[in-house]
């Protein structure tokens, strides 16, 4: 996730698009740059928060009223002042921002290598600015349009040329692009708080469309050249809001991306079954050689390797195990080299994970990282690395970051499969097309956000509560009841189905919340025992099921629907209802959801 803007007007470009790239520093801050044309395209990009870029335009100020601009989070190149955009052809004459992944850049790059260009970066983004410059006939919008059709994925890009000074083309496909029209003036950016405070006035561009700006306005066309239509809508949020994208809470806004996080996390990674992990160097002899896999992480992140056991276990029938990094690290573990070791973090910062790491890495284990921060300390010990791509995550509660590991998690698996043949070939192709079906399913769970608010007043007054399922479903309501912990404050617990019988049942009375998931067919009518002891002692249930699930509505007080999909992968979408329920909770008690009591974001001490 990065953040783009551009703006075509009457006053200096330059303080106008930083300060846009500053609203949209939290989808990006590993650098930052602009270019602004004045006769030529003069490009300044620092890597670094944005005051590295205000720093450069101190000591080299550029001129001129249009612009483009871009704040960046790593995906393709570590974050250096050469992968930060905007990027350029080689004759600097044509330039581009860029967010988001093309999919096929390396056969693009091998073509134009070929062809004899050079880089200057490792950016998927630099071979548009080639492109763009190759295809250009005397036409910037033409050269757009065949630049996007060889440009495969899910991305947003601007692009601006010193043969047409005063225009800027930019083009959505799948990732935000908006257009602000002020009183003579036009602005792209992102996201609409981006440039709140100089327009009210926005046309959403859609997917596959494409929009020119110059100093007459803003001309919207579909990628094929239809005209386009486009209702102006009128905004009227206050600042907060709009930094909240419109949510009430940054952590619902995060709930709320999870769809596009898993887009981000596939895109480029998984084709026809295969799968590509970029920097994960090691070979299909080493996957399989593997006889075991350790999978250390804390809170959060812990929870989400819970999944990957799971699935190394069952699926790969590869002996794994998940460990508290906390414990880990004082365990004396027994590690040999053949065995690879995960560890887990979404800043890649927390002190725990990062020592238990070292460990495994000290007793010659194979160290790959699953983490969201590019050039985090975690990446830099490790031998592989598996970037998440949530962007980044500003409520302390996590929620998109679980959701991109347990994609990484898949795909890794998937990788690891393939390599060692221990996956069943029609289970492979379910699960590869259930990942790419699952964005939809989100977005169909987030549409029923209204029945998660309907159970969080059941529980509003509860002091104690419960989360209960069997296998992955277990691994998921330790998941759903740390949410509900650390933003609701309320005391609760997770254990598997079969164990409240042995001794927690003592405290299921009246009333008392239990939220039981069912996504697990071959345990369903077991976890329906649990249940009915549940509702023989007067609790209360909220099930997780299945849309197709008839029998549960005769059992629960409310039911949490998610579409019928692989009980494989159910653990993604199953996590959603339980994230809002948390939320809904949260709310109801009148908490500090993004910042609650006693917690930090990173927990980088012991
Ligand atoms: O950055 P990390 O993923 O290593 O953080 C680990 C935990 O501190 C984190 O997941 C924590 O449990 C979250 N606040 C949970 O929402």
């Amino acid at each position: 996730m990065c953040g783009i803007m551009g703006y075509v007007g009457p006053q200096e470009a330059a303080p106008i698009l930083v300060d846009g790239l500053r609203r949209l520093e939290y989808r990006g801050y590993d650098s930052a740059g602009i270019a602004v044309s004045n006769g030529s395209i003069q490009v300044r990009k620092a890597r670094g928060k944005i005051a590295n870029l205000e720093s450069l335009l101190e000591s080299e100020p550029t001129g001129g009223s249009i612009g483009i601009g871009h704040t960046r989070w790593a995906t393709h190149g570590a974050p250096t002042d050469a992968n930060a955009h905007p990027h350029t052809d080689p004759s600097g004459e044509f330039v581009v921002v860029h967010n988001g992944i093309i999919e096929n850049f390396q056969s693009l790059k091998q073509q134009l290598l070929d062809d004899g260009a050079e880089f200057a970066s490792e950016t998927d983004s630099e071979i548009l600015a080639h492109l763009v410059a190759r295809e250009y006939d005397g036409d910037l919008v033409a050269a757009v349009r065949r630049t996007v059709a060889l440009s495969e994925g899910a991305y947003a890009m601007v692009a601006m040329t010193k043969r047409e000074p005063g225009k800027i083309v930019a083009v959505r496909k799948i990732s935000p692009l908006v257009v602000g029209l002020g009183d003579g003036e036009t602005f792209l950016a992102s996201d609409i708080p981006a440039v709140l405070h100089h327009t009210r006035d926005f046309m959403v561009i859609e997917d596959d469309e494409l929009v020119i700006v110059t100093d007459e306005g803003a001309t919207v066309e579909t990628i094929d050249g239809a005209p386009v239509d486009r209702e102006v809508v009128r905004i009227d949020w206050d600042a907060e809001q709009a930094e909240k994208g419109g949510y009430e809470h940054f952590m619902l806004k995060e709930i709320h991306e999870q769809p596009a996080v898993v887009t981000e996390t596939l895109a480029s990674r998984l084709e026809d079954g295969t799968v590509w992990l970029e920097d994960v160097g090691f070979d299909d002899e080493y996957a399989a050689d593997i006889g075991r896999v350790w999978i250390t992480a804390c809170g959060t992140a812990y929870h989400a390797g819970l999944i990957g056991q799971e699935i190394f276990r069952r699926v790969l029938r590869l002996p794994a195990n998940v460990e508290y990094a906390h414990e880990l690290r004082y365990a004396d573990p027994i590690i040999g080299p053949n065995e690879l070791t995960i560890a887990i973090s979404q800043s890649g910062e927390t002190a725990d994970t990062l020592a238990a790491a070292r460990l495994a890495v000290d007793k010659g284990s194979r160290m790959l990282a699953i983490t969201n921060v590019v050039g985090s300390t975690l990446s830099r010990y490790a031998d592989d690395i598996l970037y998440t791509r949530a962007g980044p995550e500003i409520s302390v509660a996590s929620t998109k970051a679980y959701m991109a590991m347990l994609i990484a998690q898949y795909l890794l698996a998937l990788r690891i499969g393939a390599a060692r043949g221990t996956v069943d070939s029609e289970l492979a192709a379910k699960v590869s097309h259930g990942l790419h079906l699952m964005p939809g399913a989100l977005e169909e769970v987030l549409s029923r956000e209204a029945e998660a608010e309907k159970a969080a007043h059941l529980v509003t007054d509860a002091e104690d509560m419960y989360f209960i399922g069997r296998g992955l479903d277990y691994a998921i309501a330790m998941e759903g009841s740390l949410k509900l912990k650390e933003i609701s404050y309320l005391h609760s617990e997770a254990m598997p189905a079969g164990e409240l019988k042995h001794g927690t049942l003592a405290l299921i009375t009246d009333d008392v919340p239990v939220v039981v998931i069912l996504t697990q067919r071959d345990v369903y009518d077991k976890t329906i025992s649990a249940v009915q002891e549940v509702k023989a002692r007067g609790g209360r249930i909220i099930a997780v099921a299945y849309d197709s699930d008839a029998e549960i509505a005769a059992h629960a007080d409310v039911v949490l629907r998610i579409p019928d999909m692989e009980d494989l992968l159910a653990p993604v979408a199953a996590v959603v209802p339980l994230q809002l329920l948390a939320y809904h909770v949260a709310r109801l008690r009148g908490h500090d959801i993004d910042q609650p009591r006693n917690l930090a974001k990173s927990v980088t001490v012991e």
